[in-house]
């Protein structure tokens, strides 16, 4: 039998065991021009098959391959103090919801401390009936739960208010998806017994920047976390190790992270992070300030920036959508710069305050083509176009840009960043 006898013997093989004819278990394999071939005779037994691999290495934390050893966090463009700096996740890389937790973005105030968790404490303290300390131990005694949640700095995308970042990693890297498991926050407040007077609660880190920010009481007792696993192990250091707050849907800063102190009260804290910074310059000279959720947001993670259409033909999009409210309802996909549009599918799962990947085929005609996602969560809110997020807010913001993500695919098969 010949090679291609082979092949076809297979695929008829696999066909009827589906019930299903040859043509419809491989409709695109006509279509992928080049991307498959028929297997050369000395291919069909590879090195790697007539040799032992190595052993189990112990003791040892897997590592993943080393062929994949190029995906890797990045900084941001131009900021060089490693202290305060941030890095972006490789979103161009990743395959479903979860961030692996060595890609997750980072976002450091003054570094990342080195706290033995024996050591690290939390107190809980202000507007409550009985302050308490809470060791680690004491914390990980409460019923634990695990969820998946997005991760998103207010300062995402901040740079296309004016210009365009080269790639996916530069406009949107600021975003993670992790499954988070911890305490909720609920049952640590209502240990310490929760003053009627108290709508406020300032969150401290440990670190040196004594990170601060302050959450309303309603956030703390709806689906506040505090957190200590992330992906199945212990925070990373960068993460927060080994207590974190997790505030699903609300802007990344407010999740303060190593988590020493929590004081109830009255009145916002108006600490350094609320005032000088993460506050939204409006067109009128104010500013909008306890601006908290991330509102829904999408973004074609494949074609994206940087990438190459390699032939015309079938092409499948694929992306991301997220909202701070609540799950995505809908996602449409346009490939002629927003003229027309089309409901792309939701994988699942489809979760709150979770990545939604979504997924659109299209038949590439090798035309030029601009490619954007729009977002609709479960509140009816639909994701605003640029030129429609620039009218409401000007151009002088910087945080909480949501806008619509537009790549442009020239006839090449190159992909840009275009502002449409
Ligand atoms: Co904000």
């Amino acid at each position: 039998m010949s090679q291609s006898e082979v092949k076809r013997g297979r695929r008829l093989l696999f066909g009827r065991a589906l019930g299903l004819t040859a043509a419809s278990v491989f409709p695109l394999s006509a279509r992928l021009a080049g991307s498959g071939s028929e297997p050369a005779s000395g291919d069909l037994v590879p090195p790697w098959t007539k040799t032992q691999g190595h052993p189990i290495l112990t003791p040892a934390y897997g590592e993943r391959s080393k062929y994949e050893a190029a995906v890797v966090r990045v900084p941001i463009p131009g900021r060089v103090n490693t202290l305060t700096a941030a890095s972006l996740t490789p979103l161009q890389d990743q395959r479903g919801i979860v961030t692996p937790s060595g890609l997750v973005f980072e976002r450091h105030h003054a570094g990342v401390p080195d706290i033995p968790p024996e050591r690290h404490r939390l107190l809980v303290h202000g507007l409550v009936e009985r302050p308490l300390t809470f060791t680690m131990d004491d914390v990980m005694r409460f019923p634990s739960v695990s969820r998946f949640h997005f991760l998103e700095c207010s300062g995402n995308s901040a740079g296309e208010w004016k210009r365009m970042g080269s790639d996916i990693q530069v406009t949107h890297g600021l975003l993670s998806c992790c499954e988070w498991t911890g305490v909720p926050l609920a049952l640590i407040l209502q240990e310490a017994g929760i003053d009627p007077r108290a709508k406020w609660l300032l969150a401290e880190g440990a670190d040196a920047a004594a990170m601060t920010r302050s959450v309303p009481l309603d956030k703390a007792l709806d689906d506040a976390l505090l957190v200590y696993a992330q992906n199945g192990e212990m925070l990373r250091p960068e993460q927060g190790y080994p207590l974190r707050l997790l505030l699903p849907g609300f802007e990344g800063n407010m999740n303060i992270k190593w988590l020493r102190r929590l004081k109830l009260g009255e009145q916002p804290f108006m600490t350094r992070e609320e005032t000088s910074k993460y506050t939204d310059l409006m067109p009128d000279g104010t500013a909008r300030q306890f601006t908290f959720v991330m509102e829904a947001k999408s973004v074609i993670v494949r074609p994206s920036g940087g990438q190459t259409v390699r032939s015309r033909g079938f092409v499948e999009i694929q992306g991301y959508a997220w909202s701070g409210r609540g799950r995505i309802l809908r996602l449409d996909v346009s490939v002629d710069g927003g003229r027309t549009w089309r409901a792309a599918q939701l994988q699942e799962p489809v979760l709150s305050k979770c990545l939604t990947a979504f997924r659109m085929p299209w038949q590439w005609d090798g035309e030029p083509a601009v490619l954007q996602s729009r977002a609709v969560d479960e509140t009816g809110y639909v994701q605003p176009s640029r030129s429609a997020l620039l009218a409401a807010r000007g151009s002088e913001s910087y945080y909480h840009y949501n806008g619509i993500q537009s790549w442009r695919v020239a006839s090449d098969g190159s992909v840009e960043n275009v502002h449409a």
